[in-house]
């Protein structure tokens, strides 16, 4: 049992659980890094949190000041973990959603106290940023953390994510992980290339087109800065197409191990499942994947019970999260 003197001390330090079951070859385990038990519920409580430090420390944003106004486009989760981080810290939050997001995320941010502004559904996350970043200039008196350029975000996953993956699993050969910001990737991916050169990074992402919740295709129009000033291309040893349908067939896959996850998760184990079955049986390998979120907030698109052709049909025209 541990103590803590804050929601926010709970951040990080999140657990591996073994999905060595799933692996198509016998000689290659399979770790999910579960950054569902962050305490809004996603991988971007890490980022949210290092946005606002970085904010203060910096002086952009100064504690205790009133009418302080953050604005950030969001295709659900940093929004959320933006929402708890504000709150406790006392700052407001408006974040521009596509309308067409799935009420959880909606009732999430409405809960810690954020302001959504609606950008057109059809325009998907790409929509969101184009207006928050017209709205940016429209307002110069609030803050536009903006997390897809932000070097905040890439450092807190070389700084916390990537370390507790080689501590956690010291013989790592393989890093998987979906490609949304890219934060996750470019920060993960450096560390443990300074740390191991050996490991393989492998970015998992949908066709061009195709929505696949949290993640993006490079080839969608927007390639974020995140990732180019890293020279993100030279890092990554493949980058993996996994499908809406592969997305939550895994992510079914996944509840025989008892394990709820968001339909990200199902693709970057899609992608972990490629990986192996592309290792000789008899060759050691341990592949550690990020599992970006757990599964409440996709419940209304009944991602686990209804018929697949549905939810696949649903999830094109919904962003679950
Ligand atoms: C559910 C989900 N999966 C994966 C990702 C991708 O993470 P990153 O933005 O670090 O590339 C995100 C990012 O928003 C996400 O919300």
């Amino acid at each position: 049992m541990a103590r803590y003197a804050s929601v926010l001390d709970l951040i990080g330090d999140t657990p591996m659980v073994d999905v060595s079951a799933l692996s198509p070859t016998e000689s290659v385990r399979i770790w999910l890094k579960l950054e569902g038990k962050n305490p809004a519920g996603s991988v971007k409580d890490r980022v949210a949190l290092a946005l606002v430090d970085a904010a203060e420390a910096d002086g952009v944003l100064v504690p205790g000041k009133p009418d302080q106004v953050l604005l950030e486009p969001s295709s659900g989760n940093t929004g959320i973990a933006l929402a708890l981080v504000c709150r406790l810290r006392g700052y407001s939050l408006k974040v521009v959603l596509p309308d067409n997001v799935s009420t959880e995320r909606r009732q999430l941010l409405e809960l810690y106290g954020a302001e959504i502004i609606d950008s057109p559904g059809a325009e998907g996350s790409n929509g969101a940023v184009r207006r928050a970043r017209s709205l940016a200039i429209d307002h110069p008196e609030w803050v536009f953390l903006y997390q897809y350029a932000n070097p905040a975000n890439p450092a807190v996953h070389f700084e916390t994510t990537g370390p507790e993956i080689l501590r956690d699993c010291p013989e790592i050969t393989h890093f998987v992980a979906g490609l949304g910001t890219t934060g996750t990737i470019v920060g993960v991916g450096s560390y443990l290339k300074e740390q191991r050169p050996s490991v393989q990074v492998w970015a998992v992402e949908p066709p061009a087109g195709e929505l696949v919740d949290g993640l993006r295709s490079l080839d969608d129009g927007y390639v974020p800065p995140v990732f180019t000033d890293a020279e993100g291309e030279a890092l990554l040893d493949r980058r993996i197409v996994v499908r809406p349908r592969e997305s939550i067939e895994w992510t079914r896959r996944l509840t025989d191990l008892g394990l709820f996850v968001g339909v990200s998760t199902g693709a970057a184990m899609a992608g972990a499942i490629k990986c192996a079955a592309g290792i000789h049986e008899g060759v050691d390998a341990s592949i550690v994947v990020i599992s970006a979120d757990d599964g409440w907030k996709y419940l209304s698109g009944d991602v686990w019970g209804g018929d697949l052709d549905d939810v696949v049909d649903r999830a094109s025209r919904t962003i679950y999260f």
